[in-house]
């Protein structure tokens, strides 16, 4: 261990399900350095779950609390990290995690994701009548903000979890 010294934190972003917590938590075990997940904190903070605060406060008390974290996050000792969907839409944002961090998108196409986030109840944006149409509206206003992370890491089907981390700390 110690062979890899990072010099900034890899913040992981993109979509609801493409799986950021889970590559995010292997990367950051391939790279022996410790894993931090921004809606776990919130989440912490609060004491309350996700939807919960959205249900009781809104999305905007919540965006707020978002970035409160990720600032405090990004002046830590550097780590992997892994955000909320919603994180890197702000240009305040993306300026604060590309100045202290290096932003990976992960791109996963809309089957995939909802593949993932159409059994789980843990989405309060999801909870429309038409949760796959809203995914889809979602996915297409967001990409444009998600392009512009510093890398953009594919992920297609079948790739294990492992193999996604490995081909992320390829990238870097
Ligand atoms: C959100 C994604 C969620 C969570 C909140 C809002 C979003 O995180 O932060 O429900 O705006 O896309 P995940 O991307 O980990 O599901």
């Amino acid at each position: 261990t110690g062979a890899f010294h990072l010099k900034k934190t890899i913040v992981m972003v993109g979509m609801m399900g493409a799986g950021k917590t889970a590559v995010g938590r292997g990367l950051a075990q391939l790279l022996d350095v410790e894993f931090l997940d921004s809606d776990a904190e919130i989440e912490l903070a609060a004491n309350m779950t996700v939807p919960e605060i959205f249900a009781r406060d809104g999305e905007p008390f919540f965006r707020a609390r978002e970035t409160e974290v990720i600032t405090r996050l990004l002046q830590g000792r550097p780590c992997v990290l892994s955000t909320g969907g919603g994180a890197f839409l702000s240009a305040a944002n993306q300026a604060r995690i590309s100045q202290h961090g290096v932003a990976i998108w992960l791109d996963a196409d809309i089957d995939l994701l909802w593949s993932r986030v159409k059994h789980r109840d843990t989405r309060p944006l999801l909870r429309t009548p038409d949760p796959r149409t809203t995914l889809e509206k979602l996915c297409a206003e967001r990409v444009p903000e998600y392009s512009k992370a510093d890398l953009r890491v594919p992920c297609a089907p079948p790739v294990s979890i492992e193999a996604m981390a490995a081909r992320v700390a390829r990238a870097l």
